[in-house]
């Protein structure tokens, strides 16, 4: 007889955020003792409903480890010389650490404006021109806050890339492209899928690790999955009943892959930990 094939381990956000966020919130009162309390200023224009969602969990975060915020929500008639303006003046607060826009702004705005016009040492997203060269030529600098979170939860399983084959679903400035740059820099072998990649399983068949993230639920099934494979679900979709769900269909890639990541309680979580990360840093930077 045959033994059932065991179903992947769960590599679970919340409790590596939890363990994280401890760490984080005994550097703040170290910080605090020297007088210095960790700021985020969170800026939302408009009111996208999953925004608003994310943008509430990121000011929670920054209390629960005893930051410092600064929540500004706009109308969504908020011009863009409005937005720079506010921008400007955050970035010449010296209580402030840490700026973040929450994206998508709505049309009139020029996001790519919008995100040069925040200082680099304030750029706790990662997403600033400065950040992402840095990134690329590996000079120190932000970390856009998901992928940052993604390679802690690779951390956590104590998984080595040195020659894996990593497959990243998805080529967005926010993570596509550098959570491949991060994977590359630990030097992975890396393949960046996006919607021209043609026979997408053929190279997810050969992959040690993949990460999804495109924001289409089912983008990754068993069928595609290598046995023992490593599964990144960066995807935040609502299936037919409402439910949050990923990119994966979690329930037929567990029973194939090694490792995988729920929805929620995955990547989520840590994206926002890593955002308190960068903060923190950002902070413990001016001493
Ligand atoms: N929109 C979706 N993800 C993010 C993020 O990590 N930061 C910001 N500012 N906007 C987002």
């Amino acid at each position: 007889m045959t033994s059932p094939a065991t179903s992947a381990q769960r590599i679970d956000g919340v409790l590596l955020s939890q363990q994280l966020r401890s760490d984080i919130a005994a550097r703040v009162q170290a910080l605090k003792a020297r007088g210095i309390t960790p700021g985020l200023a969170v800026i939302l224009v408009g009111d996208n409903p999953a925004s608003q969602v994310y943008v509430r969990n990121k000011v929670k975060g920054c209390h629960d480890c005893g930051f410092y915020s600064v929540f500004d929500k706009f109308d969504a008639d908020l011009s863009e010389a409005q937005l720079l303006a506010r921008i400007s003046e955050l970035n010449n607060d010296p209580a402030i650490h840490g700026i973040l826009v929450q994206l998508p702004v709505p049309k009139h705005i020029d996001a790519n404006k919008v995100i040069e016009a925040i200082s680099p040492a304030k750029d706790v997203d990662g997403f600033h021109i400065a950040s992402a060269g840095a990134l690329m030529t590996g000079m120190p600098g932000f970390l856009p806050c998901t992928p940052y979170g993604c390679m802690k939860m690779l951390e956590s399983i104590g998984y080595d890339l040195k020659g894996k084959h990593a497959v990243v679903i998805g080529r967005s400035n926010i993570v596509g492209k550098p959570m491949a740059m991060l994977l590359l820099q630990k030097n992975a072998t890396v393949t960046i899928c996006h919607s021209g990649t043609q026979n997408l399983k053929a190279l997810t068949l050969q992959a040690d690790v993949v990460v999804a993230a495109v924001g289409k639920r089912n983008v990754l099934t068993a069928d595609m999955v290598k046995p023992g494979a490593v599964v990144l679900d960066v995807g935040m979709n609502r299936n037919d009943e409402g439910k949050l769900c990923g990119d994966v269909d979690y329930a037929g890639v567990k029973e194939v892959a090694g490792f995988i990541t729920p929805v929620p309680g995955g990547v989520g979580p840590m994206t926002i930990t890593m955002l308190l990360m960068n903060t923190l840093e950002s902070a413990e930077r001016t001493r």
